[in-house]
């Protein structure tokens, strides 16, 4: 009989999204015919751009002749990706070079296997709330998980304590829920202390694109030393709708070189390099060579009129929390707008409250640590009419 990972018993039951697709669906089919809003799980309404279409339909026809077909592709990612990511690094600020980009299919597998180059004995540093999947990936692994208040109080943006001795840490930003974002005098403290500490920032900067003061960082690059202690994860899920295309990239940087307890010096960079060609096979060709369009300008001028398209969404959702005088955060440089639940009530109360009188689907703060125990997160990702309506049905019923 195989010893199995009993660190699975210390994790919550299911995952949060697996967990409100469940109580939607029981609801669903003892409510036949009422009409559902989901403002749950972020993901996009809106298909792929017309750059990113067109370049696949061009790459599925590659595909089709043995001249310009392609098989397994190189470890790291095609070049022309790589180089494609850097430029647009460079546009936004931050130099990064393509030779420490690695493509792969997602921020949230990039963010969980990054564990696998970290003994378990390191201390965890992760904000409460922010995405499960950092709490959770940690928990499988029996890391000893420290965590930092993210409250009203500090704006939900946590900084850190110098009396805390932490390895790992993870930021978001912007932050899933809460839509608050660092400035770049936070970032530096941040990434002082991560220097000063020898610790790892594991940076996920996922929502980046949502960022519209130009004065807010987009990548933590940005910012000097950066490369010295951090490793940052990107998507093109939220940016170009990629939710279901599946791409996303890691930025490694060489800099970031520790000495091992045999004095050996090991190399995250090269580390990652060797995870990712042993353990993965690379996004399909056909999907960098979509992603690789949406970089080029005109496939960034149509990613930035989805994006408005959504932004109009949060100011719909801001707009009625604040005539009903709901204190909430994020909404600007962010997709997500983070509340306190109405009426005092917990947050899967509320979850369940919305869904049964107004049949609405939002996520419920808990699932993003304890401090949102009495917080609840909208998505701006539904489409216009849907989020009216799920708006005009959460102003009658408060
Ligand atoms: C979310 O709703 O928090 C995200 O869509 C989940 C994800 O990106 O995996």
């Amino acid at each position: 009989m195989p010893s199995l990972n009993e660190n699975y018993q210390n994790l919550e039951e299911s995952y949060l999204f697996a967990e409100i697709a469940r109580r939607v669906n029981v609801y669903e089919q003892s409510h036949p015919g009422k009409k559902i809003i989901r403002l749950g799980i972020g993901d996009v309404t809106k298909p792929l751009t017309k750059k990113a279409i067109e370049a696949l339909h061009e790459a599925v026809d590659m595909q089709a002749s043995p001249d310009t077909f392609r098989g397994y592709g190189p470890e790291k990612g095609y070049d022309f990706l790589r180089k494609a990511i850097s430029g647009y690094y460079k546009r936004n600020g931050a130099d990064v070079d393509p030779d420490t980009i690695f493509i792969s299919d997602g921020a949230k597998s990039d963010t969980g296997n990054i564990t696998d180059l970290f003994a378990k004995d390191n201390a965890v540093l992760v904000p409460d709330p922010v995405y499960p999947v950092y709490v959770d990936t940690n928990i499988m692994d029996g890391r000893k998980i420290l965590y930092m208040d993210g409250t009203a109080e500090n704006n939900f943006l946590p900084m850190p304590d110098e009396n805390v001795k932490a390895d790992m840490i993870y930021l978001c930003s912007p932050n899933n829920p809460t839509g608050a974002c660092y400035n770049k005098e936070q970032l530096k403290v941040w990434v002082d202390y991560a220097r000063k500490n020898q610790a790892v920032i594991l940076f996920d900067s996922a929502y980046e694109a949502f960022v519209s003061d130009p004065e807010l960082p987009r990548s933590i690059y940005e910012v000097e030393g950066a490369k010295e202690c951090a490793i940052e994860f990107a998507s093109l899920s939220k940016t170009a709708g990629f939710t279901g295309t599946r791409c996303s990239y890691t930025v490694v940087p060489k800099e970031l070189v520790f000495t091992a307890s045999n004095g050996k010096k090991m190399s995250l960079n090269e580390m990652w390099n060797r995870r990712h060609s042993t353990k993965f096979n690379g996004t399909p060709f056909i999907v960098q060579y979509a992603a690789a369009a949406v970089f080029t300008e005109e496939g960034m001028a149509e990613c930035r009129e989805n994006i408005a398209y959504y932004m109009e969404n949060a100011k719909m959702i801001a707009d009625v929390l604040r005539k009903k005088g709901i204190p909430f955060t994020g909404g600007v440089n962010s997709p997500y707008i983070w509340f306190e639940c109405p009426k005092g009530m917990e947050s899967w109360e509320f979850f369940d409250y919305l869904l049964e009188n107004a049949q609405v689907v939002g996520t419920p703060g808990a699932g993003f640590g304890r401090n949102g125990k009495h917080y609840f997160r909208l998505t701006s990702f539904g489409q216009h009419e849907s989020t009216a309506e799920a708006m005009e049905r959460f102003d009658r019923l408060f």
